[in-house]
């Protein structure tokens, strides 16, 4: 039997998701908002495509999480985008109220699901998804790393005017200004990403990665980057679904891992049928694991300040 995933949300990341797994025939899409009668019409002009993008999976729009019944894996891209000027956590009010809505909705209608989280300040929304959904921690992760790292390898295929596709790159630590990119465990065709760029042009890169979400947000004046999320989103769904076990940065529950506890925070995870299966623990110099826990504590102060 097909799989059946589940996008809350039907924005802009949203949609492009439903898009790309469609595209995939990946699973049967079903894609809930708020907004009456716009997910159901999405829905209908991406079935109209089907015939031409070669696709024959299902794709229904609703706005009845009874729908939502059944489903392998749930998608959460609610919540407001941000504003030019604005950061990731200043939508933490707007967007902690939808995502405690939406985990009404899912933990009555699909209590057993997984559930995979783009809503930002993303590490802060996974943390909690996970604490009102009653799932084990492996079944709930957030995505952000896969993003940031595809971001960074964009950049140094440019740089260097080669395949983007013989690049690989990793970027740890939370979704936002702190995150954590590491150039030593970068390469493009095998080799360290150190002995193939000058440093200075190195560090622009990191710090263009760093900031790669406000560079689109700033060129869109309305709204955030939302091809590449979903392109990223759909590449852990697919680890999911297909049992892949792929090895990328997530945002997964730190048990001790890095000397971090009790928090959300990307890291390198095996990713597979029983989501994350693995936190990997590379052995990062002092410099790595200081910015990595730095990282962390912003989100860890943030997610002990909310009310439960
Ligand atoms: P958008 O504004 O295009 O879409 C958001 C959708 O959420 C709207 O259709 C809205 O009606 C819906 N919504 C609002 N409240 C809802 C509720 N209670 N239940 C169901 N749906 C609800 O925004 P966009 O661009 O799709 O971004 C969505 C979120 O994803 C934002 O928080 C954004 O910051 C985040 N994001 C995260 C990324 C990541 O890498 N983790 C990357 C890009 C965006
Ligand atoms: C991004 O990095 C807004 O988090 C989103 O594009």
């Amino acid at each position: 039997m097909r799989k059946k995933v589940t996008v809350i949300g039907a924005g802009n990341v949203g949609a492009s998701c439903a898009q790309y797994l469609a595209e995939s025939n990946l699973c049967d899409v079903v894609i809930f908002d708020i907004i009456e009668d716009m997910p159901q019409g999405k829905a209908l002009d991406l079935m109209q495509a089907a015939p031409v993008r070669g696709y024959d999976v299902t794709i229904t729009g609703t706005n009845d999480y009874k729908d939502t019944a059944g489903s392998d894996l749930v998608v959460i891209t609610a919540g407001m985008p941000r504003k030019p000027g604005m950061s990731r956590e200043d939508l933490l009010n707007s967007n902690i109220k939808i995502m405690d809505s939406v985990m009404e909705g899912i933990t009555k209608n699909c209590p057993n699901t997984m559930i995979l989280v783009v809503s930002n300040p993303l590490d802060v929304m996974t943390y909690r998804a996970w604490s009102k959904s009653g799932l084990a921690k492996n079944m709930v992760f957030g995505q952000a790393g896969v993003l940031d790292s595809i971001r960074m390898r964009t950049f140094i295929a440019m740089e260097l005017n080669c395949s983007v596709t013989e690049t690989q790159a990793m970027v740890l630590g939370g979704h936002g200004d702190s995150m954590v990119p590491l150039p030593r465990y970068t390469t493009v065709g095998g080799i360290a990403v150190t002995e193939l760029i000058d440093k200075d042009r190195l560090d622009a890169i990191v710090q263009r990665t760093r900031g790669g979400g406000g560079e689109i947000v700033k060129l869109l004046k309305s709204g955030s980057a939302y091809y590449a999320p979903a392109a990223a989103t759909v590449k852990m769904a697919n680890a999911v679904l297909n049992d892949r076990k792929t090895l990328l940065a997530a945002s997964a529950y730190c048990d001790g891992q890095y000397g971090l506890k009790d928090v959300y925070v990307g890291v390198p995870v095996v990713l597979g049928a029983n989501g994350v299966e693995k936190v990997i623990e590379l052995k990062l110099d002092d410099s790595e694991l200081g910015e990595l826990q730095k990282s962390a504590t912003v989100y860890k102060e943030i997610i002990d300040g909310l009310a439960k």
